[in-house]
């Protein structure tokens, strides 16, 4: 290995243990030599993700949670690879799932209908109707026009469905305005008022086995307290329903949102989120779902990208990269803050730069006066954290294909999906109009 490697390895590890805490990241796959490989290998932009980092994660949360019957199902939209879906699921993990897509990727890659948790405001009919067939093992009523559906769903196909409901426990969270769920002006879930005449309706519906109470508060959480502070409000409903004659309630689900370290960011360890959750739902003697997205996955990807220009404008410094906010949007939505490093590093001075993408729009950025060692044309650079809401948030806007996704096991890696082409883009697309319709009687629709 050339002096090269060896400097942006200690480059990279000192960054990325700033992250990853003690865990080195050479050790568990992301070694800058593999990752430049990869980058010739399969071109840029491009995902890579760590299975070891998933499995550590994993552990490390499975580990703070065996006092209490527990599982923990993925929430498959913070990345729904499959390579990546069946490392978790062959660790015992259930999945926590928005949409019939998630649950055809979900059952693509082996999970058990039984361990699949369903929230999501808008699920339609014929979602509700392939979630019952596929034997859900939580379909969670957001609200009552929507426990309306699922009734009208169930006795028309007359199957029995596993319901749960998803709580608003109008509890607050610290986290970006975007992101946070769990107070009662947001969208999601029943009005905590509402509870208890929601389960009523539910459990005189013979149809419908009700057996879980869930929330979830917001995502990128790096206070337990709410977590604290919503299960004893959603232990004090299974009392209320306890004492109005329902006791089929087996588990209950905290959500996901478990923040993570991006930067400078203090995220809560496993154990102090287990302290929050675990006791009081093990004193009433249910079990607990988690649905961790982030925590299991940020961490354990990077985008890598390539540097295609240097230019000076205005006063700054640019650095033109190959992957934009197509490719990876957190930057310009949420003005997130992630770690970038160069591949190779020959001890060059840092200096304050632009790193911005070929997209038309002036939000198109991974960072804005950011330091960087003095990078070069051709070079590979590595965008920290972005194996959660990265691919799956990418678009093809500008015509853009997007990237592959690859999956590192120990010195190997497989594509595990591979890069979009132009042809696909085109996919579906009319070019010569052949069939007309008439405006106005369009069937059904709108009614
Ligand atoms: N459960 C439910 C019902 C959810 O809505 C979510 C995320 C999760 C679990 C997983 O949350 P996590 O553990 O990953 O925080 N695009 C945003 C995050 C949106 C999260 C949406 N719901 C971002 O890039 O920060």
């Amino acid at each position: 290995m050339g002096v090269q490697f060896r400097q942006a390895r200690r480059y990279f590890a000192r960054i990325a243990t700033s992250i990853f805490g003690t865990v080195g990241a050479g050790v568990l796959g992301f070694d800058p030599a593999l990752l430049r490989g990869i980058a010739q290998r399969v071109g840029t932009p491009a995902y890579v993700y760590s299975a070891n980092l998933i499995r550590a994660q994993y552990h490390a949360l499975h580990d703070a949670l065996k006092d209490v019957p527990h599982r923990i199902c993925y929430s498959v939209k913070a990345n729904g690879n499959i390579g990546v879906l069946k490392v978790l699921k062959s660790l015992g993990a259930g999945a926590d799932i928005v949409s019939v897509g998630e649950l055809r990727r979900a059952l693509a890659a082996g999970f058990d209908a039984d361990s699949i948790v369903f929230s999501g405001v808008g699920k339609t009919a014929p979602e509700l109707e392939e979630a019952i067939r596929a034997g859900v093992g939580f379909l969670n009523v957001e609200s009552p026009a929507e426990l309306d559906a699922l009734i009208a769903v169930a006795r028309r196909i007359k199957k029995l469905a596993r319901v749960g409901i998803r709580v608003n426990p109008d509890v607050a969270t610290e986290t970006h305005p975007y992101t946070k769920t769990g107070e009662k002006t947001a969208k999601f879930g029943v009005p905590y008022d509402e509870v208890v005449a929601v389960a009523q309706r539910i459990a005189a519906e013979p149809l419908f086995a009700l057996r879980g109470l869930a929330m979830h508060l917001g995502s990128q959480i790096t206070d337990v307290e709410p977590y604290h502070r919503g299960t004893v409000k959603l232990l004090e409903l299974v009392a209320a329903l306890r004492a109005s004659g329902i006791a089929t309630i087996e588990a209950l689900d905290v959500g996901g949102g478990l923040g993570v370290r991006y930067h400078n960011e203090k995220a809560p360890t496993a154990r102090a989120f287990a302290d929050a959750v675990a006791p009081p739902i093990q004193q009433a003697g249910l079990a607990l779902l988690c649905e961790p997205g982030r925590y299991l996955v940020a961490n354990a990807g990077v985008l890598l990208t390539k540097v295609l220009y240097r230019k000076h404008a205005g006063g700054k410094e640019f650095v033109v990269v190959d992957a934009g906010m197509t490719d990876f949007v957190r930057p310009s939505h949420y003005n997130a803050h992630h770690e970038i490093v160069p591949l190779q590093d020959g001890g060059r001075p840092e200096e304050l730069v632009n790193i911005v993408g070929p997209i038309c729009e002036s939000g198109d950025f991974l960072a804005l006066d950011r330091k960087l060692p003095a990078v070069e044309p051709g070079e590979y650079l590595a965008v920290l954290g972005t194996g959660a809401y990265g691919f799956v948030m990418s678009s093809t806007y500008n015509q853009r294909p997007r990237p592959p996704e690859i999956l590192v096991e120990g010195d190997r890696y497989y594509v595990a999906r591979q890069r979009e082409t132009l042809d696909d883009l085109l996919r579906g697309e009319v070019i010569e109009p052949t069939t007309w319709y008439q405006g106005g009687g369009g069937g059904s629709g709108g009614a």
